[in-house]
């Protein structure tokens, strides 16, 4: 069996953005309240007529430019993604044609904020088993355009966003060390978007009622999302056979900066182990690590054998983390 690695990485966003001073104008926020309670002092924000597949097939094709490989190359794309571009085909299929990866298979995991850390799960182990050789693995979300710019609770939060890594065999001490993801839809109320399913469909009652707009229970998001993080964290850590001081850097999710720093103090981690870029890009959701990744790899973060921690937690809910060394 062969290790599976991140071999390339990219991310686009699109060229619009959301400062503070803006939502203050849309609803009664203040910059002073957005920045204490979440980091974020902008967000980026799709324009009528951009899409996710856009952005996805954009840091796609960085990523495999990095990777230095061609796009017949790879053997399935999954792109992670809550907000996509319709609801057939998938957004993983149109981003296949979009880049020319003829012999992929495309397809999309639906697992809020943790889809990315899914996404790289699933192809990991066709990696090691030898099922394929090289994947795609992308987060994708205009998240904005389910965002109810009435409702201060959620509209602070969330930005829009694409990241891409191609996962490929690596050296045997090297690429995933473990991995492991989880939900409990006993949660599905803290976060939620129901119209536009099968359960309420679609018609101008769900539309009057915003049923297809993000509603969101932060408070209480805030605290699982604390508590399951630090908990896989550890979990992973040691399944891996690894302690928490071994871990040169942690990228997690970019919920909120008080959840990172929260994350961070229980874990034991000092701050500067702590990668964060909320205060420019806000929450992307699946989108938000390989973001951070690629930002990571840019800015010589990220060094050879370096030992890094991901963890993600979004709606369903779910959670995640991923050990790698590089
Ligand atoms: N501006 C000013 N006041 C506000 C705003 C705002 N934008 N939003 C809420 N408030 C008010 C509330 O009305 C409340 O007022 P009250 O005390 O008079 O009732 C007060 O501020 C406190 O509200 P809380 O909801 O308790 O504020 P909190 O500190 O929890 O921050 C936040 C809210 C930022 C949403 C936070 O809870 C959070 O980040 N939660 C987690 C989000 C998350 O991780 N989601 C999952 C991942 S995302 C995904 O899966 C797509």
């Amino acid at each position: 069996m062969v290790n599976a690695g991140i071999i390339g990485t990219g991310h686009s966003y699109p060229s619009g953005i959301l400062t503070n001073a803006d939502l203050e104008k849309l609803v009664e926020t203040s910059d002073e309240w957005i920045t204490s309670r979440t980091g974020i002092k902008q967000r980026h924000k799709a324009a009528d007529g951009e899409y996710t597949s856009q952005f996805g097939v954009l840091a796609a094709r960085q990523a495999l430019e990095n990777a230095k490989l061609k796009p017949e190359e790879i053997e399935i794309i999954i792109c992670a993604t809550t907000t996509p571009d319709q609801i057939m085909p998938s957004t993983g299929a149109l981003i296949q044609a979009q880049i020319g990866a003829t012999n992929a298979a495309g397809m999309d995991v639906f697992a809020a904020c943790s889809g990315f850390l899914y996404g790289v799960t699933l192809v990991e182990s066709m990696i090691r088993t030898g099922q394929i050789r090289n994947a795609l693995v992308i987060g994708a979300e205009v998240l904005t355009k389910y965002v109810d710019y009435t409702d201060r609770s959620t509209c602070v939060i969330f930005g829009d966003g694409a990241g891409a890594a191609v996962l490929a065999p690596v050296a045997e001490d090297k690429g995933v060390l473990a991995t492991k993801i989880r939900s409990d839809g006993r949660f599905e109320e803290q976060l939620y978007a129901s119209g536009g399913g099968t359960k309420l469909g679609t018609s101008h009652k769900t539309i009057e009622n915003g049923d297809h707009f993000f509603k969101m229970k932060g408070n209480e998001l805030f605290k699982i999302a604390v508590r399951s993080m630090t908990e896989i964290s550890f979990e992973m850590l040691d399944k891996a056979g690894y302690k928490v001081e071994d871990v040169d850097l942690v990228i997690p999710h970019q919920a909120n900066q008080r959840i990172t720093d929260a994350v961070a103090s229980r874990l034991g981690v000092p701050e500067e182990k702590v990668y964060s870029n909320i205060s420019e890009h806000g929450n992307t959701s699946s989108a938000s690590i390989p973001i951070a990744l690629d930002e990571c790899f840019r800015d010589g973060k990220i060094k050879a054998d370096d030992l890094v921690l991901l963890t993600a937690f979004g709606g369903g809910v779910t959670w995640g983390a991923t050990l790698l060394r590089f």
